[in-house]
């Protein structure tokens, strides 16, 4: 019969187009093999390049920059070299989203680095899991960040710990026993400070007296500052990024608050003091490190760092240093450069001795660190105290 024989050809030739696509297409794992394939390896970073962010990005690129440049003068990765391709996302959500996309299915990068902001490091650490490329974020400190799953990973502490550690620095050490909140609603990150903060702070026995809400990037808080000048606080949470920071910190003190102005590490920037002026400071904020830290991991990097960029490095620039090089080990550790092998690796380190720190993954692909709280003085975050993971 006609229909059935047109159907069982039609079946022949579906099996034949399958199997040539089999015999020509390089199978990806031997694409990736660093022990199979020559040229260099690629890893990708997308980050806030441009933007109101934009340090962020930029000193974490080169913090990777050092690692990548130690990396190929000692010869590499399996005699291969590494290669860095790069992508701003100018802090911008949809920026992220293709930045990540790009370096995925054009570029083919065999792991990635970023973001820095917790809401772009969800946007790709997504894409990263549905195409099985291993991704480390190396300062995004939001909980939601690695529950995306098995293939993202972070370097750094998260923000339940930074929302303690600050919340016990105000109540044990400035004897804050009243605090007011101003967070920015659009980020991930600022929302889940505020409300870690708050949790830590009530249950240490001190009280929440106001708490507000604005937008990144406006320019008037008066009505939200307003609102907290009659709660009478003795320090104002800000757990936003250093632009928006610098710019509340003017309109605070122009309303005659004098209450110190208390942050995250989103307020990691040498831009922070630029904005901010004499308003910010003896302020504090909870970070990374402190590159006053005499450990030798640290000077050493400070050193290699300021020679290079003439500048001292903020914690994304040690954090980015870090993550590139914890990926490194990963990738001279495992079998192949495959995802799933990568990943294994990565999630295999234990006592790595960074910049920022010692880092081990635990099996919910976090490290466990301590936070540092440093304050404002004469423009400089000038390190004031350890707190220790609970
Ligand atoms: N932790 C911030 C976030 O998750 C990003 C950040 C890290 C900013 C370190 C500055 C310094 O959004």
């Amino acid at each position: 019969m006609a229909h059935f024989t047109l159907s069982t050809l039609a079946r022949a030739l579906g099996a034949l187009a399958v199997s040539a696509a089999a015999a020509f297409a390089p199978s990806p794992a031997a694409a990736q093999d660093p022990k199979k394939a020559d040229g260099p390896i690629l890893i990708g970073h997308y980050g806030s390049l441009t933007g109101s962010e934009a340090t962020f990005g930029q000193n974490t690129s080169r913090g990777i920059r050092i690692a990548v440049k130690e990396i190929n003068d000692a010869g590499g990765i399996g005699g291969r070299k590494v290669e860095l391709k790069e992508y701003d996302t100018q802090g911008k959500t949809q920026e992220a989203g293709s930045a990540v996309t790009r370096l995925l299915t054009s570029d083919k990068v065999s792991a990635l680095l970023g973001e820095v902001a917790s809401s772009l490091s969800i946007t790709g650490g997504k894409l990263a899991q549905k195409y099985s490329v291993p991704m480390i974020t190396p300062s995004s400190t939001n909980p939601q960040v690695t529950r995306i799953g098995n293939m993202v990973f972070r370097v750094c502490f998260l923000d339940d710990f930074q929302g303690y550690a600050m919340a016990k620095f105000a109540y044990d050490d400035l004897k804050a026993k009243k605090v007011a909140i101003l967070f920015d609603q659009a980020q991930t990150y600022s929302k889940g400070l505020a409300e870690f903060f708050s949790k830590s702070f009530r249950e240490l026995g001190g009280k929440i007296s106001a708490e507000q809400a604005f937008t990144g990037g406006d320019q008037d808080f008066s009505a939200q500052l307003t609102t907290i000048r009659e709660t009478n606080p003795d320090a104002i949470y800000v757990p936003g990024y250093y632009t928006d920071a610098g710019n509340i910190a003017l309109q605070v003190r122009k309303l005659g608050i004098t209450a110190p102005l208390l942050g995250g590490d989103g307020w990691d920037s040498p831009k922070l003091a630029e904005i901010g002026g004499g308003a910010i400071e003896g302020s504090f904020y909870t970070n990374h490190y402190s590159h006053q830290d005499p450990r030798g991991e640290v000077q050493e990097f400070v050193r290699k760092y300021t020679e290079t960029y003439g500048q001292v490095p903020d914690a994304l620039a040690a954090l980015g240093y870090d993550s590139a090089r914890v990926l490194f080990a990963a990738m001279k550790a495992s079998p192949t450069l495959e995802g799933k092998d990568l990943a294994a690796a990565i999630a295999a380190t234990k006592d790595f001795q960074g910049v920022a720190g010692t880092i081990t993954i635990d099996k919910n692909r976090n490290a466990r660190k301590p936070a540092v709280i440093v304050e404002m003085k004469g423009g400089v975050p000038t390190y004031r105290a350890t707190v220790q993971p609970k």
